[in-house]
């Protein structure tokens, strides 16, 4: 009988965007409890220098680098910050991303929808684009992005998110087919509702969406970002070395429906 799977990232180098709060905190802890080494990354200075004190009081091997991923020159300067202090990234995990105000599409806020498309498709373009060009340089490496249910259906008063997230489906099942070869994994997470200040400022701005968050998927439950980031972990890992273009769906079965 094999000895019990126990997955690990030991020493390899993770990029993670978005890491200041949510998901993209939780993908960070998850990583890190396998071993990861880290380059934390958010728009928010401040909260990312609060969660850098948080790791390196638990003695965790991370570095922080702030970066708006709607900008080219500054998703670049944190590619070459990260090689600079790493020497490489072995995994990077584009998670940065915005809500917009429910609405119909036709009251959607035009200004809304190209913040959507613009953090959330445009960011994970940049981003993959020059992951990619370092990952090709160095033979290799894992890329996940985290998109969402809303990237594999319709999603009702969300159509400019939806749109944004189908975009990060796209990049993700073309990069993977291309790069197959050149020893890079592509693969998305796709999660319903999580509990994080994402969906905290949903219900503050329309308090009746709290029961239908709850209650969306058959376990009559939002996720929690360590669920999710668990998942994220996975896929980092060689555990995983033969899922490839995939959207996994982290949503309590909502997608079985
Ligand atoms: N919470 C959910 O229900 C849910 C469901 C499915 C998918 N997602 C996706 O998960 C990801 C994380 O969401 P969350 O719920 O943790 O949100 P969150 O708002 O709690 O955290 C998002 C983080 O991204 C950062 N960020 C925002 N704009 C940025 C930019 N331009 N450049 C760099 N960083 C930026 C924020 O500062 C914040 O730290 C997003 O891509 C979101 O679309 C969330």
């Amino acid at each position: 009988m094999k000895a019990a799977l126990e997955f690990s990232l030991a020493g390899k180098v993770v990029l993670v965007t978005g890491a200041a709060g949510g998901i993209g905190l939780a993908a960070a802890q998850a990583l890190a409890s396998s071993g990861a080494r880290l380059m934390l990354s958010d728009v928010d200075p401040a909260r990312g220098a609060k969660v850098l004190a948080d790791f390196h009081a638990l003695g965790l091997d991370a570095r922080f680098t702030p970066c708006d991923v709607t900008q080219a020159d500054s998703v670049i300067a944190l590619i070459a910050e990260t090689v600079a202090q790493f020497g490489r990234i072995d995994c990077a995990v584009n998670n940065a991303g915005v809500e917009h105000k429910h609405a119909k599409l036709a009251d959607h806020d035009d200004d809304d929808f190209d913040r959507a498309i613009a953090v959330n498709l445009k960011g994970v373009y940049l981003c993959m684009k020059h992951e990619l060009r370092q990952m090709l340089t160095q033979g290799g490496g894992v890329i996940v992005n985290v998109a969402s249910v809303a990237g594999l259906g319709g999603a009702p008063n969300l159509a400019g998110y939806a749109a944004s997230k189908h975009g990060v489906m796209g990049l993700t099942r073309s990069a993977a087919i291309e790069y197959a070869r050149r020893g890079i994994r592509v693969n998305a997470v796709c999660p319903s509702f999580v509990n994080t200040e994402m969906v905290q400022r949903m219900v503050e701005r329309n308090p009746a969406l709290a029961d239908t968050l709850n209650n969306a998927s058959p376990m009559r439950r939002m996720g929690e970002p360590e669920e999710i980031g668990r998942a994220i972990a996975w896929l980092c890992a060689d555990d995983s070395s033969f899922v490839n273009g995939q959207g996994l769906a982290l949503d309590g079965g909502l997608t079985a429906w």
